[in-house]
């Protein structure tokens, strides 16, 4: 079973990572790593911090000769804006007369107030360092490696996004291979498949951001490749639908997610929701439909996993919105801190690096082992029809 922990501030000096439990003998690097850092730092609508950034990630432990060795894998982004954020971050105290003026006028849809209240912070710095999506740049690295491992059984994630406010794209996805949803969402700014409706996202980005406001938007991730039986239907937290859902929806901003068609099944017949069975070629069944997202009964049934997210308008406005000085009590405009008009295309590739670490541990469960060799023998000898 893998676990990971991720540690940093938004301004800190670096972010940490550290992943468990993954076999020995899979090969990674750092520019394994470092292609999904510059795909999640991608996108129309995305702020100054982007150009500043240019992630890396450093393999500290884990890894000798390009091979991993079974033991904890360990990551290393610096922030490298870090220099002008040395002295307002600084882990000693320089004394009460050289700290950074503490920030009070919490920003409606952010931690800000709420993690105050909860950690009894009079300076709304100590929260929003932590809960901002920087951290997501670690994980999105950790599920590089995970990428990796899963590449060897033939198991693919992609993403596009469907949607940036009102702005629709047709989903066609189900038609194209998953190189094709790759290639074509990675050459869009806006990680959408269609043309047009790429044009009309980024107008409608421009817009927001005329009106000094944010958008929000949809984005669909797909798993190709993933074979029948991962999950269980024996208990709710073996789910794999649920153990997905609770990944995407810990994506900041995340807040609704759905499982194949999802909620567009509440208007339908059962007739126009279930995908029908006929005899296959060989073993097993054909179908000619996948409403249901790959998943029934809490358990992959062999067809492409396909998982819906909405995200929602950015909360930090540059016309801010009102608020409430809390060292004062009188009514204020919410703090400003740098920030993306949209960031859709960027949470789409964190949505890939969630589903890619929520099945982890329902592939290593039924198939796992210490080193990839292992693994590889169990997986090649999987038997998908009880008749078999
Ligand atoms: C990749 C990514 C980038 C984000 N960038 C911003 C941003 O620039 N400004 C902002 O206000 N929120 C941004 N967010 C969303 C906030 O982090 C999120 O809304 C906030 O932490 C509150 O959490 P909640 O919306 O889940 O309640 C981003 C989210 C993601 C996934």
């Amino acid at each position: 079973m893998i676990r990971y922990l991720t540690a940093g501030e938004s301004h800190g000096e670096c972010l940490v990572g550290i992943l468990e439990g993954l076999p020995a003998g899979l090969a990674i690097s750092e520019d394994d790593i470092a292609l999904d850092l510059k795909r999640r730092q991608h996108g129309y609508g995305r702020g100054e911090r982007m150009t500043i950034e240019s992630d890396r990630a450093r393999i500290l432990a884990g890894v000798r000769y390009g091979l991993t060795i079974g033991s904890p894998i360990a990551l290393l982004i610096e922030n490298k804006d870090w220099p002008n954020w040395r002295e307002r971050m600084r882990v000693d105290d320089p004394g009460a007369d050289m700290r950074a003026t503490p920030l009070t006028t919490p920003r409606p849809g952010h931690a800000d107030y709420a993690g105050a209240v909860k950690y009894r912070h009079r300076d709304l710095r100590n929260v929003i360092e932590r809960s901002s999506a920087r951290e997501t740049a670690m994980r999105v690295a950790l599920a590089a490696v995970c990428r990796k491992f899963f590449c060897e059984f033939g198991i693919a994630v992609v993403s596009h996004v469907t949607q940036i406010g009102a702005a629709k794209a047709p989903v066609r996805s189900a038609e194209l291979a998953p190189e094709t949803i790759r290639d074509l969402s990675d050459a869009s700014p806006v990680r959408a498949l269609d043309p047009n409706a790429a044009r009309e996202m980024m107008g409608a980005i421009d817009e927001a951001k005329t009106r000094g406001d944010t958008l929000g938007g949809a984005f669909e991730v797909i798993a190709s490749g993933v074979p029948a039986g991962l999950g269980s239907y024996v208990q709710p937290d073996r789910r794999l639908d649920a153990v997905i859902a609770q990944a995407m929806l810990s994506i900041p901003a995340v807040k609704a997610v759905g499982v194949g068609i999802g909620w567009d099944a509440a208007g339908l017949f059962g007739s126009g929701v279930h995908d029908e069975m006929f005899p296959a070629e060989s073993d097993g069944v054909r179908r000619v439909t996948n409403r249901a997202g790959g998943i029934e009964g809490g358990v992959s049934q062999g067809e492409r996993i396909v998982i819906r997210a909405v995200m929602k308008p950015l909360a930090t406005l540059s016309r801010p919105l009102k608020t409430v000085d809390l060292a004062t009590g009188s009514a204020a405009e919410a703090l400003r801190e740098r920030s993306d008009t949209c960031a859709v295309p960027a949470a789409a590739v964190v949505g890939e690096a969630m589903l890619l670490l929520a099945l982890m541990n329902p592939f290593l469960e039924r198939f796992g082992g210490d080193s990839m060799s292992e693994i590889r023998s169990r997986f090649d000898r999987r038997v998908e029809s009880p008749w078999a």
